[in-house]
């Protein structure tokens, strides 16, 4: 139990190679939650499918991010409409919110990434993520609050604290997790408390300025999820609801649905171009797509034009097949006094109430009669197969199962797009090491945030 800390990947693809192609489920240990069985990917659907009641997915996540500790309101927790609210209200919203956005990531490359057009260093995680906190910030809070770097640098400590403080209780064997999971707790509120400092007379002023009737007349804000949250909190009519901190808290989980993968995303993806062949002539084809479209929408980006960038689609859905977030993933929990049943080759095995199933993400991707060369980053291979970036099949887990995939990913890979062209039109990207291997703990991949390198702003060519 203990080495799964580190062996689950290990594991998983041995796993994977001996029995999931005969359609045979696996077990693996761990450290959190005991031992796992596998599913292989001809019996996902099946299983993923049956109905909550059946197999939970909720409070199996809330496990896996140890919500009871990481997150400061129970209530954001036991009733978190803001979980579907936002995503689906806001890709609603893209082409609205387009300008904006790029308004935003514009300023966060210019301000993190520089504008001189000589070589300079910087800290790739953290360029990311200040970039990645603006923008999903426009579309969360609004301005002035997007832009506030200290609100912005708070949110990455945030998220680590959440993020690590959940690996560090999952990492401990089950009599510790209280002991351990008390210390998290005032790690996470900490920030929670440090982020409410300059986050609640925000909200207080917009809770005022929806309620009020005066202040009501000139209030042309737009929808943003922290206006979806207030508008969904008072039509439930509990004013206890109506709480600054509680409504802090909610941003804050959004924040950390969204930030740290989309984050995660374009970081893998920019070392994947940066360790590319030159020779092969990727950045210069995905360069020529964004300069296309961009121009023949007029120089501004909207919707539509987004919608062109096949190249950049593929690049990101290749790049999270390649870098997937975890290698055995999607965890479930069988919740049928009965258990459920599923196949183990030609016969049937009963899973009893309690066991928890997941999905042996990693291997799958790796697969080379699913993907030939899957070791090979090749950013075009799914450009013509009719796959974008947001689809999930048996094949790709990248935002989940097909089941219950991820409510934010339309939003995601529109910001990400975005992002990349605008990386890609004006910065040239220079990375002399191999690409650094992520490190597997507790099933997930530990994003490295010790990567430098060297950039240099790009004179604009039409
Ligand atoms: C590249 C970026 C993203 C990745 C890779 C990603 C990945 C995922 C995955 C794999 C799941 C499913 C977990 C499971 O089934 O066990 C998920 C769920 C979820 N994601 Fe994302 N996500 C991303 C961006 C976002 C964004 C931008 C939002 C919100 C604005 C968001 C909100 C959520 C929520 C609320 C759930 C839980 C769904 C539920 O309750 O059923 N995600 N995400």
């Amino acid at each position: 139990m203990w080495k799964s800390l580190w062996k689950s990947a290990e594991w998983a693809f041995e796993g994977y190679a001996k029995y999931a192609k005969d359609d045979r489920p696996f077990i693996i240990e761990t450290l959190d939650r005991g031992p796992v069985v596998v599913l292989p990917p001809g019996q996902m659907k099946t299983v993923y499918k049956l109905p909550e009641e059946r197999l939970d997915i909720f409070r199996t996540l809330n496990e896996v991010i140890q919500s009871r500790y990481t997150t400061r309101d129970y209530r954001a927790i036991h009733d978190p409409f803001h979980r579907h609210i936002i995503p689906s209200q806001l890709t609603r919203e893209l082409d609205s919110f387009t300008t904006p956005l790029v308004t935003e990531l514009a300023a966060g490359f210019e301000s993190l990434w520089g504008t001189e057009l000589d070589w300079r260093e910087i800290p790739l995680w953290k360029a990311c993520f200040g970039v990645v906190a603006r923008v999903t910030n426009r579309s969360l809070c609004g301005v002035p609050l997007c832009r506030d770097e200290n609100y912005l640098n708070l949110l990455q400590d945030q998220s680590a604290s959440v993020f690590g403080g959940a690996i560090l209780i999952n990492s401990v064997p089950s009599f510790i997790k209280p002991f351990m999971g008390q210390l998290v707790r005032w790690w996470c509120s900490y920030y929670s408390r440090k982020v409410d400092k300059i986050c609640i007379p925000y909200i207080e002023k917009r809770i005022y300025e929806t309620t009020d009737i005066t202040a009501k007349a000139g209030n042309d804000t737009e929808k943003d999820g922290l206006q979806l949250i207030i508008d969904e909190t008072l039509s439930r009519g509990d004013p206890s609801l109506l709480d600054a901190k509680l409504i802090s808290d909610r941003l804050l989980v959004t924040n950390n649905a969204s930030v740290h993968s989309v984050t995660l995303t374009v970081h893998n993806l920019v070392m994947d171009l940066a360790t590319s062949d030159p020779s092969m002539g990727y950045v210069e084809a995905l360069r020529e797509e964004c300069r296309e479209a961009f121009n023949s929408a007029g120089g501004v980006w909207t919707l539509n034009a987004v919608r062109k960038l096949k190249l950049v689609d593929s690049a990101i859905r290749e790049s999270m097949r390649i870098c997937p977030f975890g290698s055995v993933t999607m965890a479930r929990t069988v919740m049928d006094p009965s258990g459920i049943e599923i196949k183990y080759g030609d016969s049937k095995v009963n899973l009893p109430r309690g066991t928890t199933v997941a999905l042996p993400m990693e291997a799958i991707h790796f697969d080379e009669g699913i993907y030939p060369n899957a070791h090979r980053f090749d950013p075009f291979r799914f450009a013509n197969l009719e796959k974008p970036a947001t689809l999930t099949d048996d094949q790709f887990l990248g935002f989940g199962s097909s089941k219950s995939p991820c409510p934010g990913r339309f939003l995601a890979v529109h910001q990400m797009k975005l992002i990349m062209a605008h990386m890609l039109l004006n910065y040239d990207i220079d990375y002399t090491g191999k690409r650094p291997e992520l490190t597997s703990l507790v099933g997930m991949k530990v994003p490295r945030t010790d990567i430098v390198v060297r950039v240099r702003r790009r004179v604009h060519q039409k």
